[in-house]
């Protein structure tokens, strides 16, 4: 008989992990000299291999534009990796560095492809068994196309199957900038590609705090059954950051907030917040679901817009202490700019579960406070047997999954105050993955990394996903587009850095008697 114990704080009992290594692979970085690479990719790659987790052979070759040989290369790759792990084991940078290659030349040009095409011969020759690749495209997104289209020329495409070896190909966001310009990216790629050599990144997917919200809900018994409007109000999603546009006005002012976080990350924790359950962790069932979901989200009402969706932009203010320009003062900015650096939406989910609650979702630059949570909140009890207090005095249950900065869990409950009077205390009983698993979270690129080496596109956007989520937002953005003057799509609000955006977005919810409710601390 298996026996329960009461223990202080939770113990990790038993783990079960399903890791594979993967097959011997090349892996080609266009755009290798740019701030992902090394500030992300190669940290990732370096990581796994430190854990084992790479294949037994393998080898990077950084292909850009700048002019570097390998050793330059290596070099600027050994800086990053220092500086990203300063108590790295110099033998095992050693050893990474030395299956690291550099390749120069213009990315559309065939000639480059050509060399490419030579050096990845040689090097699968040196690293006896390599015979995949892995293409990955940190690239602008004009380019996408065209090196797919050369690495086909130079026959870099073919599939894994009839002896062939199999190539892979990442492509970064964004994935066009509406619904149309991504399906003729999307027609483009596959006139040479299959759906299955296609691994549309979304990093948010391979955070492990977001793929967590698939094992709590379906790796556990007792959620399942109260995970739907029976019992659940109303749920929130905030993807919140302190951080400004930085130093990437050029992108931003093209794209804004409801491109740059809504169209992926924001509908993609959505969708595995509200998906049904899946019949197994296969890819093609995990996602059939997941495009569920999106396809139930009723279309925003152009005709009434600002009742659902608001934008806003910031103005200066303080964070953290410090005074921050506001966005048109930012440098690269247009001091007119109409592109907004916050959204606040509410969506409704037409289908049997979720018939009537509301989704709030909200996403913004320079707020108060770096932030990525879901909050769920349960109905409130139908009658409260603790007279005098009624059923509306008693706080609702609410459970946040902290996505980032304190990863973890934390759920609301009442329980009796000690003390011989009837007194209750709202509790929360927390859980947080640096507190109980002691290990530094892997960086998301890390699990998205290898599982494109493995073959598993679990974690990637398939192009019906990416499709229903662009044919959402698109009209938003040409609603938005068309009326400038924001009479009929509603204003462009302005708000001080450092708050949770504009009013407005508050009213979004108090209309309907509720409010933001955010686990993060005020910042100064
Ligand atoms: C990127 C956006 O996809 O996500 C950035 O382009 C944003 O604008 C970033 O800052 C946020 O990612 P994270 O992992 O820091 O929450």
């Amino acid at each position: 008989m298996a026996q329960f114990h009461f223990d202080s704080n939770i113990a990790v009992r038993k783990e079960f992990c399903t890791e594979n290594k993967p097959e011997p692979c090349g892996i080609v970085i266009f755009g290798a000299s740019g701030d992902l690479t090394h500030r992300k990719l190669l940290p990732a790659l370096f990581s796994l291999f430190r854990n084992g987790l790479m294949p037994d052979e393998f080898y990077v070759v950084g292909c850009a534009r700048t002019n570097m040989n390998d050793e330059a290369f290596r070099q600027k790759a050994d800086t990053s990796l220092r500086e990203r792990f300063p108590q790295l084991d110099a033998a095992a940078l050693t050893a990474f560095l030395q299956r690291c290659f550099y390749l120069c030349g213009e990315y559309h040009t065939l000639e480059l492809h050509y060399q490419l095409a030579d050096r990845l011969k040689a090097l699968d020759q040196q690293f006896r068994n390599v015979r995949n690749h892995l293409f990955y495209l940190s690239v602008p997104p004009n380019l996408y196309a065209p090196i797919v289209m050369q690495l086909n020329e130079v026959r870099l495409t073919t599939e894994a199957d009839s002896g062939c070896p199999c190539n892979r190909v990442v492509i970064e966001k964004p994935f066009g900038r509406d619904l149309s310009s991504a399906m003729a990216l999307d027609l483009d790629l596959l006139k040479v590609l299959a759906e299955s050599q296609i691994y549309r990144i979304d990093h948010y997917l391979g955070k492990m705090t977001v793929q967590n919200i698939l094992m709590f809900r379906f790796a556990n018994a007792i959620f399942e059954p109260i995970w739907n409007r029976q019992y659940i109000d109303n749920v929130q999603i905030t993807v919140a950051e302190t951080l400004g546009v930085e130093h990437r006005a050029g992108y931003y002012e093209q794209a804004g907030q409801l491109r740059d976080m809504f169209q992926n990350h924001i509908l993609q924790i959505l969708s595995l917040v509200a998906m049904e359950p899946p019949i197994s962790f296969d890819a093609d069932r995990v996602r059939d679901e997941k495009v569920k979901v999106l396809r139930a989200i009723r279309s925003f009402p152009l005709d009434n817009l600002p009742r659902w969706i608001v934008r806003g932009q910031y103005g200066s203010g303080r964070i953290n202490g410090k005074d921050v320009p506001g966005y048109r003062q930012e440098p690269g900015v247009d001091p007119n700019s109409h592109i907004e650096t916050f959204v606040a939406a509410k969506l409704s989910i037409e289908n049997w579960r979720w018939q009537g609650v509301p989704f709030y979702l909200r996403s913004g630059k320079r707020l108060g406070g770096k932030v990525s949570e879901i909050v769920i909140t349960f109905k409130r009890v139908p009658h409260s047997m603790f007279a005098p207090i009624s059923p509306e005095e008693l706080p609702q249950n609410v459970l946040i999954f902290n996505v980032q900065p304190e990863e973890g869990i934390a759920l609301t409950i009442q329980a009796k105050h000690p003390g011989p009077k009837l007194c209750m205390s709202s509790l929360q009983m927390a859980f947080h993955y640096q507190d109980i698993f002691k290990v530094e979270l892997p960086e998301a690129y890390e699990r998205l990394l290898l599982d494109a080496m493995l073959g598993d596109q679990t974690l990637f956007v398939r192009h019906d996903d990416m499709k229903v989520a662009w044919s959402l937002i698109t009209p938003v953005l040409d609603a938005w587009a068309e009326d400038k003057s924001g009479k009929r799509s509603g204003l462009l609000y302005t708000y001080p850095a450092g708050a949770w955006g504009p009013a407005e977005s508050d009213a979004l919810l108090e209309r309907a008697g509720y409010q933001w409710v955010t686990s993060s601390r005020p910042t100064e």
